[in-house]
């Protein structure tokens, strides 16, 4: 039985994907109402449906809605311990191929992608790369296509020598006022485009996929479902990497995956 409250929320998220085409239903309802109850307090609205009409018929307050469900928190090299694992254990295997297709699904604001970028780069992977970025979120897109990371250079700094990097981070960027902006070479093998991992198909084969810090916001049945996308994604033998609190529970996807370093959330896609 739901509360009221979740009815609200409900009929708030029919009326988004009626009007703007995004589908949020499917999502993790907990963290959602969360999300809308504190937007709720900002605009200071006394219920979620008085929010309805404020979306509905404005796209600008539609956007800051928007911004709160996607939660586009990201930084450079996030846990770089897991970088490292897949450094280490899924470089060496994708060193082996002519060419390497990766979706970075999920992208944010590009801060995990160019991440990725400047370790491929150190290990003589970056030019036979193509990276295909994606995420629901056009502003984010935006933001990441420019190669502007708000970002510490201190602490990405420290993060890269953690993931595995060899080089130096000024090699890739130049410190500028708010942050750090990549440099040219470093953001031309990168498609970014507009991906709704709810609604969208795959594109193409890929050797990697990188998913991570998304799927903890989908109930079980969107997981199951972004899981096959990924999947269907894949060449067999190809990777899943996934966020730290992403992990697939097997049996139910063992039919697909093995688990390649569970501890650092690698998944195999299986023959
Ligand atoms: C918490 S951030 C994680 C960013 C990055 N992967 C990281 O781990 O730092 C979640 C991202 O998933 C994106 N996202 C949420 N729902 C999505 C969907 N249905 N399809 C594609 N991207 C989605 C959001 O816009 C946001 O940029």
């Amino acid at each position: 039985m739901l509360t009221d409250e979740e009815i609200e929320l409900s009929v708030l998220l029919k009326a988004v994907y009626l009007k703007y085409g995004y589908d949020f239903r499917e999502y993790s309802y907990d963290s959602l109402l969360r999300r809308v109850r504190l937007r709720c307090k900002r605009w200071q609205c006394e219920s979620i449906s008085s929010l309805i009409p404020l979306v509905i018929y404005s796209e600008d307050k539609f956007r800051q809605l928007l911004h709160d469900l996607t939660i586009p928190v990201t930084s450079m090299f996030r846990d770089p311990e897991y970088f490292k694992a897949l450094v280490d254990n899924v470089f060496p295997v994708l060193k082996t191929y002519p060419k390497i297709n990766i979706w970075h699904a999920g992208c944010a604001s590009g801060e995990e992608v160019y991440s990725l970028v400047f370790l491929l780069n150190d290990y003589g992977l970056y030019d036979r790369a193509s990276i295909y970025a994606t995420d629901i979120n056009q502003q984010q897109l935006d933001q990441a296509r420019r190669g502007r990371l708000d970002v510490s250079a201190e602490d990405a700094k420290q993060a890269y020598h953690r993931a595995g990097g060899i080089s130096t981070l000024e090699r890739y960027v130049q410190v500028i006022d708010r942050g750090v902006e990549v440099l040219q070479p470093f953001t031309e093998n990168i498609y970014f485009c507009k991906h709704d991992l709810t609604t969208d198909n795959h594109f193409g084969q890929m050797e990697l996929i990188i998913c991570r810090n998304v799927l903890i916001y989908f109930d079980q049945e969107l997981k199951k479902n972004v899981i096959n996308l990924f999947s269907n994604a894949l060449y067999e033998g190809g990777f899943l990497f996934l966020g730290k609190d992403d992990a697939l529970v097997m049996p139910e996807f063992e039919n697909n995956f093995s688990s390649f370093d569970g501890k650092f959330r690698i998944y195999k896609r299986s023959f």
